[in-house]
């Protein structure tokens, strides 16, 4: 069918087809579906007629072959012009395959793998008659108060620009009209959900231009300058304006300064959230600023099909708005090839060959290993295999470990901590003990963990937070573990053996209690379905660890936020000159957090040197080359993230002290040397500028480059233009 086709269908469509085209709602309203009918709460009352649903546009949370192909079937038996659904879900780190949560995949640097990731999820998600997903996350992410920043790569716009268009490529492949293993992308949640004040999510986000433009932004951007083909709003206001209601955010910035034409969607309710955020009276006010700001699709709630049948009606909206979004939906569908054939890669024979396959396993594994950051070390790893093993936490016998956001996912096919040693090693080297509840504990608890840790050569501690303690609405103002398990540890400790501590949790945490206790710690997310046996072959050294930090780890909730690109302030505390008290610091805390971005240990160590400019100018046109000599001067292979990050020392508006503008990750074997050369261009220089405007001025720079944010050796260098 082709645009023609589109539009005359179009004009064969009533207004209220065209409206309940604009209409998502979840599958307990469709017929075929697996929970049909199961209307409750808040669905109970959204007053859906079943003329709406006949004609609606969209499903939200199909899964399974079985499910859609049926969905499909009987609602083109029932819709009057044969118009197919599009079905939607959210897909973020894998289908059934899970993969580590995307915070722990930011922290891999590996954008070949995270790609891969994408690609295998959208697989097993195409196969299971899913069209598109709600995927990436991009929002930028400076506090780890906020539940939703496992969803997130991290804290920095440049790295989190390079994991949206890797991620996108894998969602979407290069020809999704053909490729039906492939499915179309959602970036979201636009703009800027990931700077609630206080950490506390759908709370108000307010911030320069400047600011949005310069960090919050570029992700997204990057998303759909590789063909992403839809957007998602986010809850939250910007600049005093929901963003589903916000024309400037939307129709201005989003459609005519970036010529965005796909498929804009609401987050859930978000529509009818206009009213309690205090910009709409009613569902009526709600509907005409949502299809205002070019919100296309409603995602389960009302407004639009209550009512703008009537505000088109009365003249307050211009149908031709109704149209362009019905025309960007159809288009969707016709690129997704399902007017042709709707269930497009749906087939149940082919989904039990694919979904959670071996080879999806193996990579899922591969990717988790990568994604751990080591972040304490006192010698004490790798584990060898003659060593008898206490392995005690609330997660050493827990399947809990796929994280938020992983919905299809089952525990059940989770390799535990548990099951991955008793594989690794013989049960009488292996004994096993909860210690405590994730959030509770008791001396009984505490005993049966001493008792079990007695005859051990070394305790490997398994814990972290549930995995409903991050995610949505999964906020938290106080990020230390759990007294219980603090508890726990110090309990252990008397034992004087040594202790590992082994992290699952889905936010930078407070790790007092933790690291001044355990002599190693790895940071091991939520690893997904593999998550068990990745830690393990870290444990153990068959992987040498390799994840760097993209987001700072506080020292405390107080510092927060903290984040490595910050400005120096005029009165910075390590200051030459520096007074003894009116600089900017606390009096309780340092300044620096616990860990930096960029961080993360290996099994071996790495030298730099060499580090060489091509010359001491950079000029538009005339890129300048970077090179560094890495040397792994320890005895075992090992993969490092060098990084590049420059400083602008003087700009018209205040510039970050560091500014990451390249990365490469390099495998080199024991007393192997490596060059690495960066090209950096002028480009790379540009920033926004009080007026908005977005170049780069002439004047001193410096390069570093190192393993991370904060240790780096500096080169100076000058821009001419
Ligand atoms: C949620 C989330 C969004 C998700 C949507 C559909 O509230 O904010 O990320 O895609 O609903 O499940």
């Amino acid at each position: 069918m082709n645009e023609n086709h589109l539009t005359s269908l179009i004009d064969q469509m009533t207004l209220d087809e065209k409206i309940a085209q604009l209409m998502q709602l979840a599958t307990p309203f469709y017929k075929g579906a697996s929970n049909e009918g199961q209307i409750t709460g808040p669905m109970a009352s959204m007053g859906i007629s079943e003329e709406v649903i006949r004609s609606s546009g969209s499903v939200l949370g199909a899964s399974g072959a079985k499910e859609i192909i049926n969905i499909q079937k009987t609602h083109l038996s029932e819709n009057r012009l044969g118009i197919p659904l599009l079905f939607m879900s959210d897909i973020i780190h894998g289908y059934k395959t899970i993969f580590p949560v995307p915070l722990a995949i930011g922290c891999s640097w590996d954008l070949e793998s995270a790609e891969k990731s994408a690609e295998i999820a959208a697989k097993e998600a195409a196969v299971s008659g899913v069209h598109v997903t709600f995927a990436p996350m991009v929002d930028l992410v400076r506090d780890p108060r906020w539940g939703r920043v496992m969803e997130s790569t991290g804290e920095d716009p440049f790295l989190n620009s390079q994991f949206a268009e890797a991620f996108v490529h894998g969602f979407q492949g290069e020809k999704l009209e053909t490729d039906h293993d492939r499915v179309a992308a959602c970036v979201k949640h636009f703009a800027a959900y990931g700077a609630p004040e206080g950490g506390r999510d759908y709370n108000t986000v307010d911030m320069s231009e400047r600011q949005l433009r310069e960090y919050y932004l570029p992700a997204y951007k990057a998303a759909l300058d590789v063909g992403c083909e839809m957007v998602m709003t986010a809850f939250n206001t910007v600049d005093g304006i929901p963003a589903s209601g916000n024309k400037k955010l939307m129709r201005d910035l989003l459609r005519d300064e970036w010529n965005f034409d796909g498929v804009l969607i609401s987050d859930w309710g978000a529509v009818k959230e206009l009213i309690p955020h205090g910009v709409a009276e009613d569902t009526q006010e709600a509907a005409k600023k949502a299809i205002t700001a070019g919100v296309d699709i409603e995602m389960m709630t009302p407004c639009y099909v209550h009512h703008l049948v009537d505000l088109v009606k009365e003249g307050q909206v211009n149908e031709a708005l109704i149209d362009e979004a019905v025309l960007r939906i159809l288009q969707l569908k016709q690129k997704l090839g399902l007017f042709e054939n709707p269930y497009r890669g749906a087939n149940e024979e082919r989904e039990r060959e694919i979904v959670l396959s071996d080879s999806h396993r193996q990579t899922a594994r591969d990717l988790a290993s990568k994604s751990c950051v080591l972040l304490r070390n006192e010698s004490v790893l790798p584990l060898n295999a003659d060593q008898k093993v206490a392995l005690i936490g609330p997660f050493a016998d827990n399947g809990d470990i796929l994280g938020a956001w992983s919905w299809l996912g089952s525990k059940d096919d989770a390799i535990k901590l548990s099951d991955a040693f008793s594989t690794r090693i013989d049960s009488g080297q292996l004994s096993i003990a909860k210690g405590c509840d994730i959030e509770t504990g008791s001396n009984e608890q505490i005993d049966e963990a001493l008792r079990t840790a007695e005859n051990a050569d070394v305790i490997v501690l398994a814990l972290g937070e549930h995995s409903d303690m991050s995610g949505e609405a999964g906020c938290l103002a106080d990020i230390r573990l759990p007294e219980a398990q603090l508890n726990l540890i110090t309990a252990l400790k008397k034992l004087g053996k040594p202790m590992i501590s082994v992290l699952f949790n889905g936010r930078p945490l407070d790790l007092h209690g933790v690291i001044e206790h355990t002599d190693a710690v790895l940071e091991a997310w939520y690893p997904g379905t593999e998550g068990g046996a990745a830690i393990v072959d870290l444990l153990y050294g068959d992987t040498n660890p390799s994840g760097r930090l993209t987001m700072s780890f506080p020292y405390s909730v107080g510092q927060v936020p903290v984040y490595y690109n910050n400005y120096n302030t005029g009165r910075p505390k390590d200051a030459p000159d520096a007074q003894e008290r009116y600089v900017s610091q606390y009096l309780d805390i340092p300044n620096e957090p616990l860990f930096p971005f960029g961080f993360g240990l290996s099994y071996t160590t790495f030298s730099y040197s060499d580090i060489t400019l091509s010359a001491d100018t950079i000029k538009p046109g005339q890129p300048l080359s970077i090179s560094v000599s890495v040397t792994n001067t320890g005895n075992v292979a090992g993969e490092e993230v060098v990084q590049l990050y420059i400083r602008d020392v003087a700009g018209e508006v205040v510039r970050p002290l560091k500014e990451l503008k390249g990365f490469k990750k390099i495998m080199v074997a024991p007393g192997e040397t490596k060059q690495v050369t960066f090209e950096l261009t002028e480009e790379q220089l540009r920033y926004h500028h009080s007026d908005l405007s977005f170049e780069s001025d002439p004047g001193a720079f410096v390069a570093y480059v190192g393993s991370n944010s904060k240790d780096g050796t500096a080169r100076q260098f000058e821009l001419i233009k």
